[in-house]
Parts: structure tokens; C-alpha cells; sequence
């Protein structure tokens, strides 16, 4: 929900610091700022703060000079108190001696509070996190490591710690419960940060601190500590380049990842579709844990994009293996004493591995002792550490708030495992399954040609729809998952009020708000269903709705009908989705550009959502 980095080294820290919160702004950007331990002994430490984006606190620090090879920064999205200079971290205790910035929620941060005032302790800001310098202070006897551990004692809730102290300038410690930390490994420098792209230029060595962990990080290395006894951790090396993480090129991380899908798709299939000399082979490995005979039950889980494409995954499994699935949202989950057993599989889906309902579902299910099995985009998150296995979509990281090539990837994901599935359970024939390898391992090259032919026109088209403030996406079975999709799609970044309805459905209500022009996305890809569509069409068409139809070639019947058409090249019906969003998730792109609107980073919203 928030960014934090933290840095020790030979050079100077802020422009390390201002460069890496950067590239954690998706997580959070409605204020920032920085504490910068002072080069002389005994100075008080430097703390600057703004409401707004970091590019803000960069006009705000050009009135400062603040040398110093050691500080703190933090970018922030509200929880507790609205963004305010006030507000931003980080904060400090009563004698600006420590300092800390925090991502998470310290649900006891009142009674904590009520408990430091009648100790004579004063608070500024509106905050949660306001209690914890002054919790670290109160336990302060010299060792700024040892304080925090007593202080995380009495917290209650989720946290990512990074902390500072005058008297021990050349420390930084931290501790992590339910929010991410990591620790970058550099040559005379070492870095905590809330995410890998924040340290990337630096160095790839990573640590990745697990609940119940703090550490201590200095310019020669880093000890990490479990219930107060140092450990030994594995240093990770991550290959991703500085590239990766950054634009490519692109005007936007959103366009760029849109563009990446073809890749991360091909990755999402290496190594488990094999294709040799006979023919194509699946490589189910990573599934091979599951205990596929004693599943009776899929129970799908997840939030926003994730969630959609869980609904896919039900039309997908339910079709071809005839196995009860149901999908819930994670917020609902937990709160509706869901019926699972050992029997259940339960699979979370989720980006960042990071999402908070998404979490709280998986412990809920495994507390009732049902199997998981987590599909995560982010190594090494909370879920994907949690759950029972993991499968990883290998998207690659996925910036932009807008969720796109996460959703392709693991839309990928469900069709391997209901292919694993199936060959366990016996309902798909190797004839069958040969069709669909064929069918799947093309859909890389396919949505490719696809990005590559349509976008003009996409873009064409998305200058008829900016003018209204409506948009409804129609579609039956598989494509209504896939119009829930495009409607949050163009409903996040463009603002533009957008709504999904299974096709049949609109006739029982939302009909009333057809009117002359407005846009209607209709996706048409279901053969089966083709004149059920139609005839949903009609109905939108006679209300003089202007309709978009997305459709295979040859479906003349919707061609006719429709105002503007979008084909997309030939594959099984149940493998539609991966091709009709990436023209759906250019739409909302192009709108949302042309009405001037941050697509990286939407209004109220934050990438990785760590909070109920
Ligand atoms: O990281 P997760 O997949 O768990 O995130 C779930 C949702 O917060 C996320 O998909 C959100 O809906 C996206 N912003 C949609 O584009």
C-alpha cells in the first residue's frame, strides 16, 4: 500500500532514495518524504514532507541541502488521515531522535496512543504509524534494533518497519508482519525496500524477510533476526534488468505492459508446454502436488482483475472436467463461512501476492483445513509463500496499476491446470489434448498480430466513446467474464462509467438506460451462442445503442448488425478471453490518454491493495 526504501552506503542517500521510491509509486503516491541522517554528530535529523507525488517532494527538497549518506523514504497512500504534509511519513518521536516510515495498519494504534500520551508522549499527525517512533522511543536504552523488537511486541496488525536513530547513524532496522520487505545487497551499500525495482540499479542480490523477521542493515551487510536470534537467509539473485522495471520506451508502464503480453505469455509456457520434434508436450510439474483424487470441490478466490479471471477459470474447468467451481470475491469470502473442506481445492489469485482479503481468504481456508494452491505474479509474496504450492504466471513485474498482462498470464495458468486436471481425471482425451496444446501454444504469436494490426483502429474508436459518460459491455458466458474485465478496465483509468451484463440479463432493468449513441460493447465469441447474442443486439440496436462487436471472423450474422466490428484470429471458444481483452484493455488505454487522465496511476487507487 505505501514504499519504502531505505539506504546505507559510501554515497549520497537522497537522490538514492528519490530514485527508488520512484519506482514504487504504483504502490502508493498521495504524499511522500525522506529522513536524512545529518553528516555532523548530534544535529537533529532531517525529515521533509509533502502531500503529493514524489515529483512534488523533489520541487519541495530543492529549497534544502541535506547531505548524508544514510536516510529513510517513504510514498504514500492514505489509510489513517487523509494526505496531508502532516500525514506523510516518515514520522518521529518527541525528540526527533528516531524516525521510521511504515507501510501496513496498526490496528491497536489507539489504545497504544492513549498509553504514550499519559507517558507524556505528543502526536502531529493523524496517523496509525505516529505510534511507532514514540513506541520505539519509550524502549529506547541505546540500541535502536533492540527497542524495535520490543515495540513490535505490542503491535497488533500488519507493518513493514524500516526505522532510523541519531545516536546510531550508520543503522538501519527493520521489521516485517504482512507487508514486504526486502533487502538489497550491494558492495558497501545495502538497501530495505518495500519492492525489487527500488534497488535494481544497484544491485540483484535480494533478501526477502519473512513474517516475524527484523533486520539490521549496515554499509558492510545485513543480520537478519527470528524471534531475537540472528538466522541465516538465503540472498536471492533476481535477473531482471533495470529495463525491465522501467518503461521500455513506452509513454506509459500500462501500454507497455499491454505490449508485453505475447512474452509473458511465452514464459507463462516455458517449460510447460514443450514443443518437440513429435508434437507438443505438457509438462505439468508445477501442478504435481496437487492431490487431484481427492479433489471434489474448486473454490476460486481473488480480487478485481484476479477475479475475473477466476470467473473464466469456472466457465474453463466446470466445461471441460464437469467439476464444481465457485468463484468468490476475497472481501466476501472469508466473512460468509464458505462451505470447504479437505476435498475443496482452493485456488487465490493474485498479482502481487500481496493483497490483503486475498490473504486473509487463504488463511481462512486453510484454516478449514482445505488444500491451496496459489497463482501469484510476485516471488516470494505473503500468498505465494502461505499457500499449500504456488504456480507463478512469470509475467514479469507489472507496474501500472491497471492490471493487464498478470490477467493474460493467468488466464495461461488456469488453462494448464484445468489440462493437468484433466488428464488426472480422465475427461480429456490425448486427442484432445493435443488440439488444445496446439490451440494454446499459438495464442502468443496470435495476440501479437493481434496488438500489432488493431491498434490504430482501437484508438480510432476510442475517440467516438470519450465523450460519454456511460459505456456498457455485453457478452455471454465465457465473453460476460471477459466484459466484467473491460468494464473495470475503462472504468479505472479513463473514469468513463462502465458496466458488464451478461447479454440476456440486460432486458430485466438496465435496458431503461439504453439511449440513442450510447456505446455498447458487445463480444460475440461463444459459437454456440451467436444468435442468442444477435438477438441481444437487436434489442440494444432498436434503442439506437452504437454497438462494437468483438467476433471471430465469419460471424457474418453480428458483423452486419454491429456499427463497428473487432475480429480476433481463430481459436477454441474457451481460449477467446486471452485474445478479446487485449483490444478492450487498448480502449480503456487510448480513452483514458486522449482525457488527459494518469493511466499509470489512477485517482484513489494504489497497485497493491495490503489493507481489508
Ligand atoms: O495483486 P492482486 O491480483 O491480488 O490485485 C487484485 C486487485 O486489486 C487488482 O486486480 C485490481 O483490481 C487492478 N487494479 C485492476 O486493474
Amino acid at each position: 500500500m505505501c514504499g519504502i526504501v531505505g539506504y546505507v552506503g559510501n554515497r549520497q542517500a537522497l537522490p538514492i532514495i528519490l530514485q527508488g521510491l520512484k519506482s514504487l509509486e504504483y504502490r502508493g503516491y498521495d504524499s511522500a518524504g525522506v529522513v536524512i541522517v545529518p553528516e555532523e554528530s548530534g544535529e537533529e535529523l532531517n525529515i521533509i514532507r509533502s502531500q503529493g507525488k514524489i515529483a512534488h517532494l523533489e520541487n519541495v527538497l530543492e529549497d534544502y541541502s541535506l547531505p548524508g549518506t544514510v536516510g529513510i523514504g517513504h510514498t504514500r497512500w492514505a489509510t489513517h488521515g487523509p494526505p496531508s504534509d502532516a500525514n506523510a511519513h516518515p514520522h518521529c518521536d518527541c525528540q526527533k531522535k528516531i524516525a521510521l516510515a511504515h507501510n501496513g495498519i496498526i490496528e491497536n494504534y489507539l489504545e497504544l496512543q492513549e498509553w504514550l500520551i499519559e507517558k507524556g508522549h505528543s502526536f502531529t499527525s493523524e496517523t496509525d504509524t505516529e505510534v511507532l517512533p514514540h513506541l520505539v522511543e519509550e524502549f529506547y536504552q541505546g540500541d535502536l534494533g533492540q527497542a524495535l523488537q520490543e515495540a513490535i511486541k505490542r503491535l497488533r496488525g500488519a507493518y513493514a518497519i524500516v526505522a532510523v536513530c541519531r545516536d546510531n547513524p550508520d543503522i538501519l532496522v527493520a521489521a516485517r508482519k504482512d507487508s514486504p520487505l526486502i533487502i538489497g545487497i550491494g558492495e558497501g551499500e545495502n538497501f530495505f525496500a518495500s519492492d525489487i525495482p527500488a534497488v535494481i540499479e544497484h544491485t540483484r542480490q535480494i533478501i526477502i524477510m519473512e513474517d516475524g523477521e527484523t533486520a539490521q542493515i549496515n554499509r558492510e551487510g545485513a543480520i537478519i533476526y527470528k524471534d531475537g536470534q540472528p538466522i541465516a537467509k538465503k540472498i536471492t539473485k533476481v535477473d531482471w534488468t533495470t529495463e525491465t522495471a522501467k518503461k521500455g520506451g513506452y509513454p506509459h508502464f500500462m501500454l507497455k505492459e499491454i505490449h508485453e503480453q505475447p512474452d509473458a505469455l511465452r514464459h507463462a509456457l516455458k517449460g510447460r508446454i514443450m514443443a518437440e520434434e513429435n508434437g507438443l508436450t505438457l509438462i505439468d510439474h508445477d501442478f504435481a502436488g496437487i492431490n487431484a483424487a481427492d479433489i471434489e470441490k474448486i473454490a476460486i478466490v481473488a480480487c478485481g482483475t484476479s477475479y475475473h479471471a477466476g470467473l473464466v477459470g469456472k466457465y474453463v474447468i466446470e466445461k471441460m472436467l464437469r467439476l464444481p467451481v465457485d468463484v468468490d470475491i476475497a472481501s466476501e469470502y472469508r466473512y460468509r463461512d464458505p462451505i470447504i473442506d479437505e476435498k475443496t481445492l482452493v485456488i487465490v489469485i493474485s498479482q502481487s501476492g500481496e493483497t490483503a482479503d486475498t490473504l486473509a481468504a487463504l488463511r481462512e481456508s486453510k484454516k478449514r483445513g482445505a488444500p491451496t494452491l496459489a497463482i501469484c505474479n510476485v516471488l516470494g509474496s505473503s500468498i505465494s509463500r502461505e499457500a499449500d504450492q504456488v504456480v507463478y504466471t512469470l509475467a514479469g513485474p507489472e507496474i501500472a496499476v491497471a492490471s493487464t498482462k498478470a490477467y493474460t498470464t493467468q488466464l495461461m495458468l488456469i488453462y494448464l491446470l484445468t489440462l493437468h486436471l484433466g488428464r488426472v481425471f480422465g475427461k480429456i482425451s490425448p486427442e484432445e489434448l493435443e488440439v488444445l496444446l496446439e490451440h494454446i501454444y499459438r495464442l502468443p504469436d496470435q495476440l501479437q498480430n493481434l496488438l500489432a494490426e488493431k491498434e490504430e483502429d482501437i484508438k480510432k474508436l476510442a475517440a467516438l466513446i470519450i465523450d460519454w459518460g456511460n459505456a456498457f459491455f455485453i457478452g455471454r458466458g465465457i465473453d460476460y467474464a471477459v466484459s466484467l474485465e473491460g468494464s473495470l478496465k475503462l472504468k479505472e483509468i479513463s473514469y468513463i462509467h462502465a458496466e458488464a451484463y451478461a447479454s440476456g440479463e440486460l432486458k430485466h432493468g438496465t435496458l431503461a438506460l439504453i439511449e440513442e449513441g450510447i456505446p455498447v460493447l458487445a463480444i460475440c465469441t461463444q459459437r454456440a451462442l451467436l444468435e442468442k447474442s444477435l438477438s441481444n443486439i437487436k434489442e440494444v440496436k432498436a434503442r439506437n445503442a452504437f454497438v462494437i462487436a468483438m467476433v471471430f471472423e465469419g460471424s457474418d450474422s453480428i458483423i452486419k448488425e454491429a456499427d463497428r466490428v473487432f475480429t480476433i484470429p481463430d481459436t477454441l471458444d474457451i481460449l477467446a478471453p486471452v485474445l478479446t481483452i487485449a483490444p478492450l484493455q487498448l480502449l480503456s488505454y487510448y480513452a483514458a490518454v486522449m482525457l488527459g487522465c494518469n493511466v499509470d496511476q489512477p485517482r484513489n487507487l494504489a497497485k497493491s491493495v495490503t489493507v481489508e
